[in-house]
């Protein structure tokens, strides 16, 4: 019997009450990972993806990877949608081959605002809060480019946006999730509203920490009247700059420690803490340290931590209280068992960038799990 001494050493392993009757058999959590393998015309999930997914089900919970709320939301290519029948459809065998495995797995909901680009949008213009351009590059179907000065949207235009975020959420449940995520961080609309260098509205969407915070609740209220409770997540990146500066703005952690003093005020299920801006950076004890500690008073229910985290940093993160769940990106692609090897204390495989956003089947579906 020595699986049970392993697992008490290891807080990682020990299940976790995400509320609202969702056990999660661990806590360790699958980040969400855009993985750009939805190459059809009505960006569905495929085979491929109920298999991504199947394998890494071993998770206490799997976030999906970004997935478009509505056409309008679209940004990168071949990643999936679920505004569609077909999308829903598709979805639906995913959920259901991660729950076959005893497994359960949040939609990630994502829309790009500004960091969208015409080419995606029949020429017209992207959305955003302020007609600013964001300074970043978008890979088109016409290959890479500069991202373009985008469209204000009106008062009435944020509510259609509102309205795209509910609908997804109507179809999250219609294709089985056991919950959602919002995007709100690199730079996609949610992170516009809340930077002070992208939203220059004077009207209740802008001005204060509390007006650029207002998209994001509003869009978590409206999320949050289809699921109910503890069934929506936020992750955000406070010390996400923008562009290529390593600068964050005090603005910007301002109105991040303003969302999460208040986010308990709308049953989330969770925060879900980048720590860094970059992914795959590693990330030092001290800034590790000065984020979850600055963030963990700020708000009383279940955390998740995530950049640059490995077995051992986790585990003492779970251990200290620092955090609830840990999550993991880049250690998932290459160990779809991970927590199994967690528990083994066995070798990781290293993940091939080259085939993080490319490849089929190659580096996604054909890293190995460990024999049982
Ligand atoms: C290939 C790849 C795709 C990613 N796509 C998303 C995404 O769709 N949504 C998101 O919130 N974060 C995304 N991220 C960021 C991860 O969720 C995570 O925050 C980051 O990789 C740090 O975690 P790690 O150090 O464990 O890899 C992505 C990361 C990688 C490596």
């Amino acid at each position: 019997m020595s699986l049970p001494q392993r697992i008490e050493e290891q807080p990682l392993l020990d299940p976790y009450d995400l509320g609202a009757g969702l056990r999660l058999r661990n806590r360790v959590v699958m980040a969400p990972m855009t993985r750009a393998r939805a190459r059809n015309a009505a960006l569905a999930p495929t085979e491929l993806h109920t298999e991504y997914y199947r394998q890494r089900a071993g998770a206490g919970l799997i976030v999906s990877e970004g997935t478009w709320i509505s056409p309008q939301a679209i940004g990168a290519v071949n990643v999936p949608g679920l505004y569609s029948q077909e999308q829903i459809r598709a979805w639906s065998a995913v959920t259901s081959a991660v729950h076959a495995e005893g497994g359960a797995i949040f939609a990630q909901l994502a829309h790009t605002g500004a960091a969208s680009h015409p080419d995606f949008q029949h020429g017209r213009l992207p959305v955003a809060p302020s007609a600013v351009n964001p300074g970043g590059k978008v890979f088109t179907p016409n290959g890479l480019t500069d991202t373009i000065t985008p469209r204000a949207l009106s008062t009435r235009q944020i509510a259609d946006v509102v309205e795209q975020y509910r609908s997804a959420a109507v179809n999250a449940r219609l294709a089985g999730f056991d919950g959602v995520e919002l995007h709100a961080q690199r730079g996609y609309l949610i992170a516009q509203f809340l930077n002070p260098a992208l939203n220059l509205r004077t009207d209740a969407y802008g001005g204060s920490a509390e007006g650029r915070a207002r998209f994001l609740f509003e869009v978590l209220d409206a999320v949050v009247g289809v699921w109910g409770p503890h069934r929506v997540g936020v992750k955000f990146a406070p010390h996400q700059a923008l562009g290529e500066s390593d600068e964050v703005s005090p603005e910007v952690l301002a109105v991040h420690e303003y969302v999460a003093g208040r986010l308990d005020d709308h049953s989330p299920a969770y925060l879900h803490l980048m720590m860094t801006r970059r992914p795959n950076v590693r990330v030092t004890e001290a800034q590790r340290l000065d984020s979850l500690k600055l963030f963990r008073p700020l708000y009383r229910g279940p955390l998740i931590a995530n950049a640059g985290l490995d077995q051992e940093s986790g585990n003492t993160i779970v251990r200290e209280g620092l955090a609830d769940l840990v999550s993991f990106a880049a250690l998932f692609i290459s160990n779809p068992d991970l927590p199994r090897r967690f528990e083994r204390r066995l070798p990781l495989a290293e993940s091939d960038r080259d085939t993080f956003y490319q490849g089929g089947a190659d580096g996604y579906t054909d890293y190995p799990s460990v024999m049982t």
